[in-house]
Order: structure tokens, then sequence, then C-alpha cells
């Protein structure tokens, strides 16, 4: 048995921040932000909207998507690294919501890597046998947690929520997963705020070294395709379609390189969503989806890497 994306789906909250609002905000200017991010805009979530929230509008599109009910999702998981409460954690938060009341439900967080962590986790528990529709989500309301005058960073992040169902098939869609991380790096990313170690005098923010991110993130996804590929057996072209990480085109367009792809087969949504973490991933491939540029059959090299270290890939016959 193995598991297949039935749908997708997604969400972006309705405001939209331009580099050009930003420009008014902070020392930075539209041409720089462009040059060394690709980014030209990023949404950000109304107040009084949530990580969940946006999580329910996503999975309620993957689920129609994949001509199923969400009472007949068996499992759900959800990446995020900015849930709504300490606990419930998301994943049950958007079982209440979806009305699939008792099925397992549970959230991971692995910073930008977190969507690729959690459909590995659903893809095994579909092989498994345990289950066989699983909805797996990512979420992000990251402008909650950025310091709107830092510069390195305010210019990066927006909002948004991604979702898949995965359904059990005979033929493999995830095809293989591939999981690292490394928390030797914690100095170069991170957010405070945690419970235990308590609030950071200076605000609970992302703090991010951004170059020295910038050369380990290359790095890895660049080892990491070279991975996948040979745990297949396959050769660069037989990629179809990179389904990248949205953090920065000049990362991306590294990934594409090493892949020997011209970046027409890349989606590339960064420049219209910005970085949103765990969400990017899966926005990316609904976008992608629905526009009718990835079509069934197609082979998908899905990747991120974030804060920890943590990166993952996920090759995917769609
Ligand atoms: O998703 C999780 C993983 N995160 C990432 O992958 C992010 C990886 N890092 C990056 O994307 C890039 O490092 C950034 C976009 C964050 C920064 O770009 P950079 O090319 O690495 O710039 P830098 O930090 O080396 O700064 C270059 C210059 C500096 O000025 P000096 O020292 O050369 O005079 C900065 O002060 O650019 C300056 N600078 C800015 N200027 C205008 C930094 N931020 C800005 C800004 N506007 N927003």
């Amino acid at each position: 048995m193995h598991s297949r994306i039935a749908g997708t789906g997604s969400y972006l909250p309705a405001a939209v921040v331009t580099n050009f609002d930003l420009e008014r905000r902070m020392e930075t200017t539209d041409a720089w932000i462009r040059e060394r991010t690709g980014i030209e805009r990023r949404h950000i979530v109304a107040p009084g909207e949530t990580t969940v929230d946006m999580a329910e509008h996503a999975a309620r599109a993957a689920i129609a998507a994949a001509g199923c009910r969400p009472e007949d999702i068996e499992l759900i998981i959800v990446g995020t690294c900015t849930p709504d409460l300490v606990f419930p954690n998301p994943g049950v938060m958007l079982q209440a919501r979806l009305g699939c009341r008792g099925v397992p439900a549970f959230s991971v967080e692995a910073a930008c890597s977190g969507f690729i962590y959690a459909l590995s986790m659903a893809d095994k528990f579909i092989r498994a046998g345990e289950v066989r529709r699983a909805l797996v989500v990512g979420a992000e309301s990251l402008s909650k947690i950025t310091n709107p005058n830092d510069r390195g960073t305010a210019i990066l992040f927006g909002d948004g929520a991604g979702a898949v169902v995965l359904v059990a098939d005979e033929q493999a869609g995830i095809i293989s997963t591939h999981l690292h991380a490394d928390g030797a790096y914690i100095d170069l990313l991170r957010a405070t705020g945690g419970v235990s170690a308590g609030h950071s005098p200076t605000g609970d923010v992302i703090q991010m070294a951004g170059a020295e991110v910038f050369k380990v993130a290359v790095t890895m996804l660049g080892r990491i395709v070279d991975e996948t590929l040979a745990a297949n057996g396959l050769e660069k072209s037989a990629i179809d379609w990179l389904v990248p990480h949205q953090a920065n085109i000049r990362i991306i367009q590294a990934t594409a390189k090493k892949l020997a792809m011209p970046m027409e087969r890349v989606i590339v949504t960064v420049q219209d969503h910005g970085n949103t973490s765990t969400a990017s991933v899966p926005l990316a491939l609904d976008v992608g989806v629905r526009d009718g540029r990835i079509k069934r059959g197609d082979m998908l090299l899905l990747e991120a890497f974030g804060g920890g270290f943590t990166w993952g890939s996920a090759l995917v016959r769609f």
C-alpha cells in the first residue's frame, strides 16, 4: 500500500503588504528586497484571524479537490510554528471545526520543513495500513512572531496556509521522503517565546543571521536533491517540477541549477507570498496544480529548509 495526493488547497489572508509599504516604514527599498530575495509582496492575517482559521480554509479546499467529505478524513497533521494555543494542538482544533471527531490529530513543529515532516508521517501511517485518508496542512501566522521594525526579517515573512489530502492507493504517489535536522545551528535562526525557557526581554520574535542561513540552506538543499535522486536511482531529467520552499529566489535558483532545471519548471510564488515557512510548499503546490502547470502523472520534487536547522524532501508522482 502507498499514499498519493488526491487534492490540494490553500488560503491567503486578504491584506497585502508590498515592498513599497515597507519602504515607508523602515530603511529599505523595493529594489533591494526584489534583487536580494525576489519578494514583492506578502499576505498578513487580519486582526483576530488565526493559524487555525487559515488551516481550515486550506483544508476545506483540499478536501473538496480530493472529492471527499471532512468526515472521511482519518488522520490530521498540521505543520506550524505559530499555533493558536499551547494546547489543544492546532490539529485538534482543526478536527473540531471539520467535524471528524475521534480521529487522531496532532501538530508538528519543524519550522519551514514542517509540511515535509508532516507529509512524511502521514505517508507512513497510510503505508502501515492504519488510515486510508489523511489531511496534511502547513499553516503559519509568521507576522505574529516577526519584529515589524527589523529589516532583516520583516521584509521576508508572510502568512498563509496550504493543505493536501493523502489517500491510500496501490500506485505510489509519495515515492520517498527524506528528513534531516541539525540542532547545532540554533544561534543562526530561532524564535523565542517558548514556555519553559520563558519570554525574551526584547520581545518574542524571529532572530536570523540571514547570510549564514543562506549558505547552509543552499548546501543542504543541494545535498538533499542528490540524496533523493540517488535513493530512487533517478536522473535529474526525471523531475518534471521542482516545488521548493519559498525563502529566497536566489536559494531556489541555486537548487534548480543543481537539478539542471530551467526556471520554467520551478513553481515560484516567493514574489507574491514571501516566506510563509511551513505553508510555503503546499501553497506553491496548490498554485501549480490549480493554474494547470502540474498535471496528473508529473514527477515532483518538494523540498524545504528552516530553523533548527531542519530540512527535507519528498519525491512525488502527482
Ligand atoms: O526559511 C528559513 C530559512 N531562511 C532563509 O533561507 C533566509 C536566508 N537568507 C536570506 O534570504 C538572505 O540572507 C537575506 C535576504 C535575509 C539577506 O540578504 P543578503 O544578501 O544575505 O544580505 P546581508 O544580510 O548580507 O546584507 C547585505 C547588506 C548589508 O549592508 P552592508 O553591511 O553591506 O552595508 C545589510 O545591512 O544589505 C543590508 N540590508 C538591507 N538593505 C536594505 C539588509 N537588509 C536590508 C534591507 N534593505 N531589508
